[in-house]
């Protein structure tokens, strides 16, 4: 009797106190486009502090945004987290994504808050990193190949078939390539100097931080991509040398937004709120990715390329981002470099 009663009240306790994780709280579809090491958990301690289960699926920047307006009809996604700012600046402008105020903004820097004031609030800042390019220390020093240092030494024809980037269709780092290099040269010099990149490169890959790993290994000798990616490799151990280019980089403002449409919109916003707090934000450094954090109570992992000590240019967010710039730089590329001869 005793026994049963105990047993009764301990059940009851247990309901009460059962954490947050075996709650029905629903769910929440995220698309993610970090680095999957950094998607995992990401998910996990969502998932663990609100109970909420939440199905992820990493795939690149563009690829992403491709996929969001192709389900536009019937959309599967709640939330999209990380990736750089330009396809999410363009999805804002195509109505794919929604307006969200969250009330973690006054916690951020100003320009992730920037970046959702151009969105007109839909999409916001959750980190920041700059682009340049890594290669393979010992590999060089074996080929005898002066270091690089700027844009302009990759068309060296030393470096022929030795260089990999991503695809800017797919990738939001090799769009951020493609807009960089047009500010930094004007339009007319970039697309030269990419139709001789391109005689050097020997693959495209799909995703941004690919050419750094291929680095890494050897596979390549030069890997264009953010920087904090190329860290990524070098704390891991590989005999990379990275590089923010002499005359100046691009950066990125990776960005999160909530797709129009989701069915999981509450949780969706609870999810947006916790990933622009400090603690989730932390997550990062832990998961071995070095960005510059949004929120300015984050901790800023002491490995992360910092932005005074590069040569950054004053990229126009709202001008690369923007659907029509973005399309139109993008059918440019394919027909005037992917379709030249090597
Ligand atoms: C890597 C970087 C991120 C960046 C992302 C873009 O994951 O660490 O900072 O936002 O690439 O991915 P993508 O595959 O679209 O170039």
């Amino acid at each position: 009797m005793t026994i049963t009663r105990h047993f009764v009240l301990a059940g009851a306790l247990a309901l009460v106190l059962l954490p947050a994780a075996g709650r029905a709280q629903g769910s929440l579809t995220v698309y993610c486009s970090v680095q999957e090491e950094w998607c995992r958990p990401m998910a996990q301690t969502f998932e663990r502090t609100t109970g909420i289960r939440v199905a992820m699926t990493r795939k690149s920047s563009g690829e992403t945004m491709t996929q969001i307006r192709a389900e536009a009809t019937n959309p599967r996604g709640d939330v999209w987290w990380g990736g750089t700012g330009d396809p999410h600046m363009q999805a804002a402008e195509e109505n794919l994504t929604l307006e969200y105020r969250s009330p973690r903004m006054t916690e951020l820097h100003d320009w992730a808050t920037r970046q959702a004031e151009q969105a007109r609030f839909r999409t916001i800042g959750i980190y920041a990193g700059a682009l340049g390019y890594s290669y393979n220390a010992p590999e060089l020093a074996r080929r005898r190949i002066a270091a690089p240092r700027c844009w302009a030494d990759l068309v060296r024809p030393d470096f022929r078939g030795e260089i990999q980037v991503a695809d800017p269709n797919t990738s939001g780092t090799a769009y951020t390539l493609l807009a960089t290099l047009l500010q930094v040269m004007g339009e007319e010099p970039a697309f030269t100097y990419l139709r001789a990149l391109h005689r050097n490169v020997n693959q495209y890959t799909r995703s941004g931080a690919a050419p750094a790993r291929a680095a890494a290994t050897g596979e390549t000798l030069v890997g264009i991509t953010f920087l904090h990616d190329a860290v990524t490799q070098k704390v891991a151990g590989a005999p990379l040398e990275i590089v923010a280019p002499c005359e100046g980089t691009g950066y990125e403002i990776g960005s999160m937004s909530i797709i129009r449409g989701a069915r999981n919109l509450d949780n969706a916003r609870r999810f947006y709120d916790w990933a622009l707090s400090p603690e989730a934000q932390a997550l990062g450094g832990q998961a071995q990715s070095f960005q510059l954090p949004s929120n300015r109570a984050a901790p800023i992992p002491p490995q992360a390329p910092r932005f005074e000590d590069i040569r950054l240019i004053d990229y126009d967010f709202a001008r690369w981002g923007s659907a029509e710039e973005r399309t139109r730089v993008l059918t440019r590329w394919e027909r005037e470099v992917r379709a030249s001869g090597r």
